[in-house]
């Protein structure tokens, strides 16, 4: 029997992806090489965008025919989008060769669903309400033995105003600082050296909690589980990225000088009307603050074009910011109404071709100070943890450094899992390229 998981939006998804994985293995499931070799197809979604959602209606809706082939083919949708109740029945209505739909908060339950499927009941739709406390702990299939993501945080209750994800994930709810860290333990134990610890808001962390623990003090104790040579976290909110959190970054050499730190605007009223909790000078102080205590630190952003109301000159403040802080890198979308948050009340006044305009002048700036700042590192010497063949060309290799820039190197299987040092020769705006500097057998 065998399995294959298709997976869109974020790394919370990804890291459920490995769950959905861990169970299905726990029932014997193999991973399946190609589609019609699987028994089950089971499809994570995401609704962060309305793009995003369009994608998976089309996905689905591709995977007809071979269900249409092979009846026994079970088709499992579940994750954001079908955690949100209208849009789960309106998608359970037109897509009906899927035979189960189940949501974020009920994704335990899974194997059991499939089972009842499997034993001759027709289609299942099962999605809980967000309240019913933490998502238990599954076996979790990773993506490889040296890199492991670690959810510390459940929920979001940040309500940023154009933001789907706190009406979909749910109230905050932290994991017992206990269990976080016995699972760090143990997976330093089976030799992962890298850990990412996962959350919508991670600064959040322990307030939800009856004991006295905040995200530093938790961030202290994992850094020092023996054997984990890099923790990365994400994603940070900057109006709770704490001076606290900077000493303890700067204290521990195995937290990675990478910080990921969405903005989303750049002008002080943008940022009011998307309820972001900070201002523009607030956070232009936060990025020295860091770059103060840390120096060499890279620094990566979100941000939003084309929100209700954005005018030209707040739009040229986004870029005047973005010049300003000189990110290493920005991941940047046009707004997209989504139904049942406070922003699409109002009306999406920037036109779409506007709004791809503001995009396109915003990716030109990023791009040229990213390239700028990568042919800087050219001579210089990374460490650089090797994940395998890149994805373009398997005479490569690809992986990052510790502030997360990706790194090309001539291919070196017996490196793959290890920090090796490597030499900068080329850069562009989103890949550097070396060489690794030493031998490569060992
Ligand atoms: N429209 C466009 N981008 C959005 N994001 C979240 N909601 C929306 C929306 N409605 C972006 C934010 C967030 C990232 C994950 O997605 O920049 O940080
Ligand atoms: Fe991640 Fe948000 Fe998409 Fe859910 S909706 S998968 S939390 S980006």
């Amino acid at each position: 029997m065998k399995y294959k998981i298709i997976t869109y939006g974020c790394q919370m998804n990804e890291h459920d992806s490995e769950k959905i994985a861990g169970m299905l293995e726990g029932m014997g499931f193999r991973p399946a090489a190609e589609d019609n070799e699987a028994d089950v197809i089971v499809f994570n979604t995401c609704l962060v965008r309305e793009n995003a959602e369009l994608k998976v209606h089309g996905k689905v809706g591709s995977y007809k025919p071979l269900k249409e082939e092979n009846p026994d083919l079970i088709l499992a949708v579940g994750g954001c989008m079908m955690q949100q109740q209208e849009i789960a029945d309106e998608f359970y209505r037109k897509h009906s060769h899927v035979d189960i739909v189940f949501g974020t908060h009920n994704l335990a339950e899974l194997p059991v669903l499939i089972q009842q499927v499997k034993s001759g009941q027709n289609r299942i739709m099962e999605v809980w309400e967000g309240d019913r406390g933490l998502v238990p702990d599954v076996p979790t299939r990773r993506k490889n033995d040296y890199q492991a993501w670690l959810t510390v945080i459940q929920g979001c209750e940040n309500y940023c105003s154009y933001c789907i994800v706190p009406h979909v994930r749910g109230q905050e709810r932290s994991r017992p600082p206990e269990d976080i860290l016995k699972e760090a333990e143990n997976l330093a134990r089976e030799g992962f050296i890298e850990l990412t610890l996962l959350g919508q808001n991670v600064n959040s962390y322990g307030q939800d909690l009856e004991e006295n623990i905040n995200f530093p003090t938790l961030l202290d104790k994992i850094s020092s589980v023996s054997g984990i040579k890099r923790i990365r976290f994400m994603t940070s909110h900057p109006r709770d990225f704490s001076r606290e959190l900077i000493a303890v970054c700067a204290a521990k050499d195995n937290i990675c000088p990478h910080f990921h730190l969405p903005v989303q605007a750049g002008s002080t009223s943008v940022l009011r009307d998307m309820n972001r909790g900070y201002t523009r000078e607030e956070y232009l102080k936060l990025v020295e603050g860091i770059r103060q205590k840390i120096p060499e630190t890279a620094i990566t952003t979100d941000i939003i074009v084309g929100f209700p109301g954005e005018t030209e000159q707040e739009f040229e403040e986004t870029i005047s910011l973005v010049k300003k802080v000189r990110f290493d890198m920005a991941f940047t979308f046009t707004y997209s109404p989504r139904e049942g948050t406070p922003a699409a009340g109002r009306e999406d006044s920037v036109p779409r071709q506007e709004k791809s305009r503001r995009l396109q002048r915003l990716m030109k700036v990023q791009n040229n100070i990213s390239q700028e700042i990568n042919q800087e590192l050219i001579g210089s010497q990374q460490k650089v943890l090797i994940e395998g063949e890149s994805k373009k060309d398997p005479d490569y290799y690809s992986g990052r450094t510790a502030t997360n820039k990706l790194v090309i190197v001539p291919a070196c299987p017996a490196k793959t899992g290890k920090i090796v040092p490597v030499k900068i020769t080329e850069a562009g705006s989103w890949t550097l390229y070396g060489e690794i500097t030493g031998n490569c057998q060992s």
